[in-house]
């Protein structure tokens, strides 16, 4: 296992579109997956970390909140409520940089997990907003652009 560096805006890969992940059993995905669980480790309270913010451009993000850690491979928001609501968020690739920012309160996210097996994941409140943030990222979209 090892820490990974994390890209930081501008980094050009951070607007690149990620591709799906075949076999989430892969070796190379599973180590990917270790690497980006000691990379969030070492940051500390980091939140998300999407797989192109330590420039592999797959389809894998992971989410850290509150004592539980969602891994996301090929992740797809299917439904998401009209109703947003304002809340500060940061990005590891934008050290020291908060912006508020309106996203749906609610989302209904499909995914699959390190096994490979697909999973349907609901979500609401920081949840929900984290899982937007980081799947964004896999279409090259940054918190930034959402202002
Ligand atoms: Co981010």
């Amino acid at each position: 296992m090892s820490v990974l560096n994390i890209l930081t805006y501008p980094n050009e890969l951070l607007r690149k579109k990620s591709t799906e992940i075949r076999n989430p059993k892969d070796s190379e995905i599973q180590e990917l997956i270790f690497d980006m669980l000691e990379t969030m480790e070492k940051t500390g309270n980091a939140l998300g970390l999407a797989a192109p913010q330590v420039g592999k451009l797959v389809q894998l993000c992971i989410i850290k909140l509150d004592g539980k850690t969602y891994i996301l491979i090929n992740p797809k928001i299917i439904s998401h409520s009209w109703k947003k609501e304002v809340c500060e968020e940061g990005c590891l690739s934008f050290p020291g940089k908060f912006i508020p920012l309106k996203r749906s309160q609610k989302v209904k996210v499909k995914a699959k997990n390190r096994n490979g097996e697909e999973f349907i994941l609901k979500a609401n409140g920081l949840l929900a907003r984290a899982l937007q943030h980081e799947i964004d990222h896999l279409r090259g979209i940054l918190f930034i652009d959402k202002t």
